[in-house]
């Protein structure tokens, strides 16, 4: 499978002061969360301020392949009748996940335990990325591959477990999709099924699978770690969901403020969930001027209006033990890193491999054809700030919309433009980003 359309390049030049009161689209893993959930809940679940990216959409399509209906009501809101656990049906030709790991993986998960056999697929950039980690476990519970491209890639054909089988399983690399897809293949077991995990990673499923019943536990384990203990086979009942503003995307209006000298702008709503905000804790430590202007709760997660501020930053060291908490969010900070005075290093950036590029070294790169003093130690980025940023560079964005938005935010404050060879991709997670940049004054042609 492959993105048909042709690639979109896109400029960003100097802009004027960003202003501007907005609200980004739903959180994409959330977003996912709540299509997959309520596909397995017995009855009508209302979602409102779903994110209607491609990636999601993607995961809706596959929802409806596998008995799920699935029905959009208006904007963001949408309405499920699930078929409640282990009652998936026989899929027709293949689930095409376009993009998204997210999308793939967690329904790998959630089909593992019912007795169907269904073909994953995507396009490019999907077709490299592992999914041995996820089968490892998932075949252990009792599904089958019965054929897949090499070293376990896409396409890939899963036979689902007649009789799952509850597992015990220690997580080798901080994942919350991998998380999530054990814990999705745990609800078909009789049973507990319990997720080790080293690095507290983002928590959305939980929390999802008590807000529709299910009986779930969290107790904290070593430094930074967590054991979730499932008990199989609830029956899951449809409850009412919101889902809140994506603070993955809220980072690339946030980060164009920081940098165009004279900005002001509020973000509304924006999910606080404390294992997705490590971005924010990182930036004041640069000093940032980012102000919570009001907390609240949506939907079950934290969230706040966030004042940003055009800010002058300085370079940080940024432990490895924070990646889990802002692991979508270092091209971004890397931007902000060339825009800060003296060097920020990140560490421990082994996962940033295996994202919709290889992210690490797209990243530097990036920065490099934009005259930024970039290095790769191991695992570590490490940018060489100087408060300013030459630009002047054509971005390769290797089917990845986070590069993508990254570069461009980036040329609203270089010397010179920043051009990206194809925008394409931003619509997997955030339709809608150009008009809304463009409406707080961003130079994007
Ligand atoms: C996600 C988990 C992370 C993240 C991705 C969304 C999720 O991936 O990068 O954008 O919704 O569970 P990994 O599980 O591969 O770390």
């Amino acid at each position: 499978m492959s993105h048909h359309l042709p690639p979109s390049p896109l400029t960003a030049g100097r802009s004027p002061a960003l202003k501007g009161r907005i609200r980004v689209p739903g959180d994409k893993s959330i977003s996912h969360r709540a299509l997959i959930l309520a596909a397995m809940a017995v009855g009508e679940t209302r979602i409102t301020g779903l994110l209607e990216g491609e990636d999601v959409i993607n995961t809706a399509q596959a929802m409806r392949a596998l008995g799920a209906r699935v029905e959009r009501t208006g904007e963001g809101a949408w309405s499920v009748w699930g078929v409640g656990v282990s009652g998936f049906a026989q899929p027709e030709g293949l689930l095409d996940f376009g993009n998204s790991g997210t999308g793939c993986r967690l329904v790998m998960g959630a089909v593992a335990g019912c007795p169907l056999t269904a073909t994953f697929d995507g396009d490019a950039s999907l077709r490299k990325r592992p999914m041995k980690r996820v089968l490892d476990p998932l075949t252990r519970i009792g599904a089958k591959v019965l054929g897949s491209a090499e070293e376990g890639r896409l396409p890939l054909t899963l036979q689902g477990a007649r009789d799952p089988i509850p597992i015990e399983y220690a997580s080798p690399v901080p994942s919350a999709q991998l998380k999530s897809a054990v814990l999705l293949a745990g609800l078909a077991a009789p049973g507990e099924t319990i997720v080790i995990e080293k690095e507290a990673t983002r928590d959305h499923t939980e929390k999802m699978l008590t807000h529709f019943g299910a009986a779930i536990r969290t107790d904290p384990m070593g430094e930074h770690g967590r054991k979730i203990t499932l008990t199989g086979r609830p029956e899951l009942s449809p409850a009412p969901l919101q889902v809140p503003a994506d603070p993955s995307s809220a980072a690339f209006p946030l980060a164009a403020a920081l940098i165009v000298p004279g900005s002001e702008i509020v973000l509304e709503g924006v999910m606080m969930n404390p294992l997705r905000t490590g971005l924010f804790l990182t930036l004041r430590e640069m000093g940032a001027d980012i102000e919570t202007v009001s907390a609240k709760s949506e939907g079950g997660e934290e969230a706040a209006d966030l004042r940003v501020k055009a800010s002058s930053l300085r370079g940080v060291d940024v432990p490895a033990s924070r990646a889990p908490a802002m692991i979508d969010e270092y091209p971004i900070l890397a931007v902000l890193a060339a825009f800060a005075e003296g060097t920020t290093r990140m560490r421990g950036l082994s996962e940033l491999r295996v994202k919709e590029s290889d992210r690490l070294a797209a990243t530097a790169d990036m920065l490099r054809v934009n005259g930024v003093t970039v290095e790769i130690e191991g695992d570590d980025l490490i940018i060489h700030g100087s408060a300013r940023a030459p630009g002047g560079g054509l971005v390769a964005t290797h089917m990845d919309h986070r590069l993508a938005m990254s570069a461009l935010v980036m040329g609203l404050a270089s010397d010179k433009p920043v051009a990206v060879d194809d925008a394409a991709f931003i619509a997997t997670s955030f339709p809608g980003f150009v008009e809304l940049m463009r409406r707080m004054g961003a130079e994007l042609s």
